[in-house]
């Protein structure tokens, strides 16, 4: 086939004249100079090399051969694990990629191999571990080239400090450097470091050129990291991780991809969240604590609920035995001062739901070492109140639009919750009786709820978290929508 021939063919693959120029951008006229001259720019051809699997196809953009797409093709991940402290998560990331059906290839720096082993790498992710540029037996296998090409998407989980210095830099003296560079495929950088070194001017530096490049972060996250500081550096979690991953891929061949302007919104697009969920525990002594017995599951139903709407969740949990929901970037605390801190650092939210057990109060002076049983008489505890999270967020100067509490009681359901609503300055509040129909809420998959806004109260029959969760972000959409067309904060909508 001459390549008039081609261009004609590749009209028709694309759905004609009209929707080929669409796809590249160009008029009529371009379309007929790239006939005429028998040329169409590389750029062009990756486009429609991108957009080819959408149309049940696949297309080489540099020879324009196309070939039938393998339907059980796994998307491919080239997997760079860099020598962090947080290298052994890759091995827990590696196992949930290929839960998702992923098919993980990876490069190890040689700084990585001595926290992880190449072995477990390779028994993981079912294939060979490069490592090395110069190694002739790979060149013949798997150039690096190849091995760059073949990727859909390139993650480096755990991302070194000094990696990112050397992407941000374009070095290029090891295979993963390499590949960086020679990859056409979307770059995804999960960092993980002490929080001074990711603090560092030069690491933000070399982060902000990254980004620049449209290289993607994923995290970090704040907390303990394993240096035994707190602070901003913590390896994200793996959930949130394959998330991401996941979201990309899917864009890349969706139909929101090949016409920009049919792309499909979702009632919280662009909207931040931050949830709280789950119990605190605040320490007696090193073994002992003072918690509740908050399971955690309407705080991450409605996380997962709010994301799914598309909005951009932030969750704050205290210690729950439950997954992180896919989308959410979670953020593990455990006492309430913790909790209070993670809220502080991530407020610049549309909305705030509080639906944490945040214990009332916690020790004045917790002991160093464990307390003894002695034959004299019981330890005396002096406990001291906890910070009011809800109260301090509804009273913050960089109050969010909308504030949502969440109140167990056990008597006067409304007037109980409804003082509370107005105490803490909080928009709505979600009441639930804790002894509802003889049994505790707390463990239970099923909730029933008081609705109480500024001016009015309702009713939600028992029904599962999963659905309240959906009621509650449904009321949030409405807000938002209503905010969004009067430009004003709505008053009320009950
Ligand atoms: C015990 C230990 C733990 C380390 N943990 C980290 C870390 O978590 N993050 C980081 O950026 N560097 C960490 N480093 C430093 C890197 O290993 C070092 O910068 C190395 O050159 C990284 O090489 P690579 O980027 O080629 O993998 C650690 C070093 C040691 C000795």
């Amino acid at each position: 086939m001459n390549y008039h021939d081609t261009l004609s063919y590749l009209m028709d693959a694309f759905g004609g004249a009209d929707s080929l120029q669409k796809l590249l951008g160009v008029g009529p006229s371009a379309l007929s100079n790239y006939r005429r001259r028998e040329h169409l720019p590389l750029n062009q051809a990756r486009k429609l090399s991108n957009i080819a699997p959408k149309f049940g196809f696949n297309l080489d953009p540099y020879t324009l051969k196309i070939s039938v797409i393998d339907d059980d093709r796994k998307p491919e991940i080239l997997l760079i694990i860099t020598g962090g402290i947080a290298a052994y998560k890759a091995l827990e990331l590696i196992r949930r990629l290929r839960d998702f059906e992923f098919s993980v290839t990876a490069v190890m720096t040689a700084s990585a191999q001595q926290f992880i082993t190449p072995l477990s790498v390779s028994a993981l992710t079912g294939n060979k571990v490069y490592s090395e540029l110069f190694d002739l037996t790979d060149e013949q296998e798997m150039g690096h080239i190849q091995l760059a090409r073949k990727a859909d998407l390139v993650l480096i989980a755990p991302a070194t400090a000094n990696f990112i210095g050397k992407m941000a830099h374009g070095l290029a003296d090891d295979l993963a450097s390499t590949l960086c560079l020679v990859t056409e495929a979307p770059i995804f950088v999960a960092p993980s470091m002490n929080p001074h070194m990711w603090t560092n001017t030069a690491t933000q530096d070399n982060c902000a050129k990254l980004k620049r490049r449209n290289i993607s972060f994923i995290g970090p996250d704040n907390g303990d990291t394993a240096c035994g500081e707190t602070g901003s550096g913590r390896f994200a979690e793996t959930g949130f991780i394959i998330s991401q991953i996941q979201q990309k891929l899917l864009q890349k061949h969706s139909s929101a991809d090949i016409f920009p302007s049919e792309k499909q919104t979702k009632p919280l697009d662009g909207i931040k969240i931050l949830i709280t969920a789950g119990p605190t525990l605040e320490p007696i002594d090193p073994v002992r604590f003072i918690g509740n017995r908050s399971s955690g599951k309407q705080g991450y139903a409605i996380a997962y609920a709010c994301a799914e709407q598309g909005a951009d969740v932030c969750l704050i949990s205290g210690p729950v035995s439950l997954e992180a929901p896919l989308n959410v970037r979670l953020i593990k605390v455990e006492t309430a001062q913790q909790m209070k801190q993670a809220c502080a650092d991530e407020l610049d939210v549309e909305c705030v739901i509080c639906a944490a057990a945040v214990a009332d109060w916690q020790v004045k002076q917790t002991a160093n070492a464990k307390l003894k049983k002695s034959n004299n008489k019981p330890p005396e505890i002096v406990l001291t109140e906890t910070p009011d999270i809800l109260s301090w967020i509804g009273h913050h100067p960089s109050r969010p639009k909308l504030v949502i509490g969440f109140a167990a009681e056990t008597d006067s359901l409304k007037k109980n919750a409804d003082d509370k609503r107005a105490r803490k300055n909080a928009d709505w509040i979600l009441a639930n009786s804790v002894l509802q129909s003889g049994e505790s809420v707390f463990n239970s998959d099923i909730n029933e709820v008081l609705f109480l806004s500024k001016t009015g109260a309702e009713y939600w029959d028992t029904d599962s978290k999963q659905a309240i969760a959906r009621k509650l972000v449904h009321r949030i959409s409405d807000y938002f929508s209503d905010v969004h067309v009067s430009g004003v904060q709505k008053k009320e909508n009950i």
